[in-house]
C-alpha cells in the first residue's frame, strides 16, 4: 500500500492568514495542503484560484499543494495552476467528456495527475486506462462545494473497489473525514487523507494529524 499522507483542507482555515495557516499545518506534521478551487459553475461557491496558489507558493516554498479543481472546464486551468506552483492537479470525472485528454494536459506539466468522483459516480466509471494513467483517485465522501458536511460512509465500497483494482495507486478521501471516520477510510484502503474542519477547528491540529496518520499506518 502506498504511503499515508495527511492533507489539511485550507477551506477550513483562517483564509485571511492563509500563508501562516499553511506554515502552521506544515509545522504540525501535514504532508500536503489541500487547496479547494471552485469556479461557481461546477459547484455554486467561489473560493480561490491560481493567484492565491502562487502567493502561498512564494511565501511557503516547501509546500506541496494538492489542488482539487471543482471546475467546469478542467483543462482550462492546468497551465495556470502549474505555473502558480501547484504540485498535484485533481479534476472531476463529471466535468469532462475526455478525461484522458485532461490527463495528457496535466502530464505536459510537472504536476501529478488525479481524477475525482462525486458520491453519485460509480467507481466503474474509472476505466482501467484512466486508472493506469493517473497518480491518484479522489473518492469524494461528501458532495463537493462546502466544508463541514457529514461523511458519507456509503462511499467506502468505492474506495475498497478502487484499492483492489489499483493496488499501487494513491486513493484519497475528502469530506467529513476526522478522528470519528478515519477507521472506515483506512479499512477501505484510502491512504491520502483530506480533513478540513476536523483539523482546523481543533485546539491541537498536530494531535489530530498524528492520530489520523496512526490509524492509517496501523
Ligand atoms: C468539499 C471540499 C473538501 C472540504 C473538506 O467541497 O472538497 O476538501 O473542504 O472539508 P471537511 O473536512 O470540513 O469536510
Ligand atoms: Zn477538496
Amino acid at each position: 500500500m502506498p504511503a499515508t499522507k495527511i492533507a489539511p483542507s485550507v477551506l477550513a482555515s483562517d483564509l485571511g492568514n492563509l500563508n501562516c495557516e499553511c506554515q502552521r499545518m506544515i509545522d504540525s506534521g501535514a504532508d500536503w495542503l489541500h487547496m479547494d478551487i471552485m469556479d461557481g459553475h461546477f459547484v455554486p461557491n467561489i473560493v480561490m484560484g491560481a493567484p492565491v496558489v502562487a502567493s502561498v507558493s512564494k511565501a511557503v516554498p516547501e509546500i506541496f499543494m494538492d489542488c482539487h479543481m471543482m471546475v467546469a472546464d478542467p483543462g482550462r486551468w492546468v497551465k495556470d495552476i502549474s505555473e502558480a506552483g501547484g504540485k498535484s492537479y485533481t479534476f472531476h470525472l463529471e466535468a469532462t467528456d475526455d478525461p484522458m485528454d485532461v490527463v495528457r494536459q496535466i502530464r505536459a506539466t510537472k504536476m501529478r495527475a488525479a481524477v475525482a468522483i462525486n458520491p453519485g459516480t460509480p467507481a466503474s466509471e474509472i476505466s482501467d486506462e484512466l486508472g493506469k494513467a493517473v497518480d491518484m483517485i479522489l473518492v469524494m465522501t461528501v458532495w463537493p462545494g462546502a466544508g463541514g458536511q457529514k461523511f458519507m460512509k456509503e462511499c467506502m465500497p468505492k474506495v475498497a473497489e478502487l484499492r483492489a483494482r489499483f493496488p499501487d495507486l494513491d486513493v484519497e478521501v475528502d469530506g467529513g473525514v476526522g478522528p470519528k471516520t478515519i477507521d472506515r477510510c483506512a479499512d477501505a484502503g484510502a491512504n491520502i487523507i483530506v480533513a478540513g474542519t476536523a483539523i482546523f477547528n481543533h485546539p491541537s491540529p498536530k494531535d489530530v494529524i498524528a492520530f489520523l496518520r496512526s490509524r492509517c499506518d496501523e
